[in-house]
């Protein structure tokens, strides 16, 4: 199996952790789980951004040596990870003596090369950013970073960038993957088409950083040292044989996902690739930017003091908890809003109530009171089993699917569908009533089938949740999960049966037991959000995709869409003008369905009976009023939307099983919703 490096920004040691930093660590932790989970060699790294003007002046600001301040700064960075169940293998600091090397390595190659030249740089630097900036770009700036813009004239190495200008481009037409997600690609690559120009790589105005060799009055632009982070780690650049690390796990022999925030990208996009090239190392293979986040519909700032750390929220919630919610709440990619109150909704919702109660119902309720809590033999399967089966060898390969491709958001949308169809099976099969009538055959079918499912929702949901996923088969009697390399334990279809019969459970405490409203507004004001409104009413502003060129302060400046409909989530319906809350609108079941049959149902002029694929084992019947609008064999091969958890209804003797939504008005007359693209039958609308 190929091996697999993923990497997290080396984090600055003038702030303390935040949730934002936390966001990038948790999602390449999420995705360094599931790739040991998938058998594959996996390592995973993170660390702190040591050097730099900034990092001098604040240490200086505090009266404190430098050094000093960064061995007091960098160690709650690696608490706050681990904190929060971030299992890396490696914390580099940029200060130490192994990766100092290795930058100086990296730089007599790009010397040797002939790509480094002597000069003068006149123009702005950033301190904030760290980033030599156009005249233009500091006229985007917000005020405080301005604030810390610099007018620089010293004498200066240069990296021939602009060498690179061709290349790099060829390079990211070969790799088209390069950077996700796309569009982002997209502001990459025009970026570079316009043009590069050579880049300063050293300073003279100050002291702290890597002295450059050979010429120690300078020292090297924090990019070029901190960049190399990723390589030095690893123990390279290094000749093949010298350092196994780098041999194993960098390009061409590995797979390198760098986790970032779409405010350094330029860096890691362009700047990277091209100090590689130079060096005749292989660029990594993706870079990923993720979004920012927003703190109850505000950007985090000194001035609101809303820096939210992370330890506090662990503390009151557990790690999990945290790391679902950051995973879940926004799209990977997109920016997006934390709202404390959020947090809870999801909490009760998604964690309390689907999985949490599937497993209550199941391990404590059937399986200790009619089994003496051991796990029963299934008998033979029906329709209810067999759907049940399907949907999470489904919910397993989509989930697969969108965490290749880094869409963890997505695969906990696909995995989250087992739940709830578990759930639903449990609603419709009624264990109860058969234990009652003392139906044990049965009631041991129904009650094998939903433990199996939730021993496959405890692999799948292992990465997000590495210590409720524990918790959870120690309840169904599994030990933990012990990735092993070369063994790909996630599940697949076949796989169903894993879990032997005569298991001993062992009932335990609810998995995510509920907080009564006054201690949950306990819990919000120990952690100063009491005020806060879920994501309320700061919808007004409209985020875009951010620009690669825009320097970091300026873009966390906007709002984000996605912030304000988090935010709305708090509101109900009685509250406010007709709004309902978002974990009732995705109540509704909305999916893609394909029409695979439809004729008109006799003696009604206005009934077809259509036989819609649903992604299920069969297609379902669904009767539609829609005759007078359609032909019925004109809609045989259409894609409509179905709400698909309607209990079933009987029109002139048929059943159906949905409805089909379509939308009329006087003028064109009736409408059947449909999709642009061809989505696949069985898609969850949201
Ligand atoms: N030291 C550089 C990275 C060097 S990597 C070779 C740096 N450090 S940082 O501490 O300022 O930011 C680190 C990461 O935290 C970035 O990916 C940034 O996007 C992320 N975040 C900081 N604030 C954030 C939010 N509010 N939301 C999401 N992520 C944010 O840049």
């Amino acid at each position: 199996m190929r091996p697999f490096y993923v990497t997290t920004p080396i984090y600055y040691v003038n702030d303390r952790p935040h949730i934002g930093h936390a966001y990038s660590t948790v999602a390449a932790d999420v995705l360094a789980r599931y790739a040991k989970l998938r058998g594959r060699p996996t390592r995973f790294l993170t660390g702190t951004d040591e050097h730099g003007q900034k990092i001098e002046e604040r240490a200086r600001e505090l009266g404190k040596d430098a050094k000093a301040f960064v061995d007091e700064m960098s160690p709650p960075f690696d608490e706050a990870f681990r904190k929060l169940g971030c299992a890396y293998d490696d914390f580099i600091r940029t200060t130490e003596p192994r990766h100092e090397e290795k930058v100086q390595a990296l730089w007599t190659l790009l010397a040797e090369k002939g790509d480094i030249y002597l000069g003068e740089y006149e123009g702005w630097y950033s301190v904030a950013d760290e980033a030599f900036i156009t005249e233009m770009e500091l006229k985007a700036l917000d005020e405080v970073t301005r604030s810390k813009v610099r007018k620089v004239r010293e004498p200066s190495y240069f990296f021939k960038l602009s060498a690179y200008t061709d290349k790099l481009l060829a390079f990211y037409e070969a790799n088209p993957t390069f950077v996700q997600p796309i569009g982002r690609f997209n502001e990459v690559k025009a970026f570079v088409r316009e043009g590069l120009r050579d880049l300063s790589v050293s300073r003279t105005s100050f002291t702290w950083g890597v002295p450059v060799p050979g010429d120690p009055k300078h020292v090297m632009y924090v990019w070029l040292d901190a960049l190399t982070n990723y390589v030095s780690a690893l123990g390279g650049p290094a000749a093949p044989g010298a350092a196994p690390l780098f041999d194993r796990f960098w390009p061409p022999s590995a797979d390198v996902v760098h986790v970032v925030g779409k405010d350094i990208l330029r860096f890691h996009a362009i700047y990277w690739p091209a100090f590689l090239l130079a060096a005749g190392l292989e660029p990594p293979t993706q870079i990923f930017a993720h979004g920012w986040l927003t703190i109850n519909g505000e950007k985090m700032s000194k001035r609101l003091g809303n820096f939210i750390p992370p330890g506090p929220l662990v503390d009151e919630l557990g790690a999990d908890v945290v790391r679902y919610y950051l995973m879940r709440e926004v799209g990977f990619g997109q920016d997006g809003d934390f709202a404390h109150r959020q947090v809870f909704a999801r909490y009760h919702g998604e964690l309390g109530n689907g999985l949490g109660n599937l497993l209550a119902r199941m391990v404590t309720g059937i399986v200790q009171k009619s089994f003496e809590g051991v796990v029963p033999a299934p008998a033979a399967l029906g329709y209810e089993e067999r759907e049940l089966i399907a949907i999470a060898e489904r919910a397993a390969a989509q989930a697969a699917s969108h965490l290749d491709v880094v869409a963890p958001h997505r695969a906990l949308d696909a995995i989250f569908e087992l739940v709830a169809a578990a759930n639903r099976y449990i609603d419709r099969t009624a264990p109860w009533a058969l234990a009652k009538q003392g139906e044990l055959e049965r009631l041991g079918t129904v009650a094998y089938t939903v433990l199996e499912s939730l021993r496959w929702l405890s692999v799948m949901l292992s990465p997000f949740m590495p210590e409720k996923t524990a918790a959870l088969r120690a309840q169904l009697g599994l030990s933990p999960l012990t990735p092993t390399e070369a063994l790909d334990a996630w599940p697949k279809a076949g796989d169903w049966g894993g879990l032997a019969a005569g298991t001993q459970t062992a009932p335990a405490a609810p998995l995510f037991p509920r907080f009564d409203p006054k201690d949950e507004e306990a819990i919000l004001e120990r952690l100063g959000a009491a005020g806060t409104k879920g994501a309320d009413a700061k919808t007004g502003a409209k985020q875009g995709e951010q620009g690669v060129e825009a320097p970091k302060a300026e873009k966390a400046t906007k709002k984000s869409d996605e912030a304000a409909s988090a935010a709305k989530q708090e509101k109900s319906v009685s509250e406010s003008s007709g709004t309902i809350v978002f974990d009732d609108f995705m109540k509704v079941e909305l999916r893609v369905g394909l029409i695979v049959e439809a004729e008109a149902v006799p003696k009604s002029d206005k009934l077809v009976r259509c036989q819609i694929d649903l992604g299920e084992e069969k297609p379902r019947q669904i009767l539609a009023g829609i005759r007078l609008h359609y032909a019925p064999e004109a809609l045989v091969g259409k894609r409509v939307i179905v709400v698909a958890n309607l209990p079933p209804r009987k029109m002139m003797g048929l059943e159906s099983q949905g409805m089909i939504l379509a939308a009329s008005d006087t003028e064109h007359g009736l409408s059947v919703l449909g999709l642009e693209k061809d989505i696949a039958p069985g898609t969850r609308v949201s």
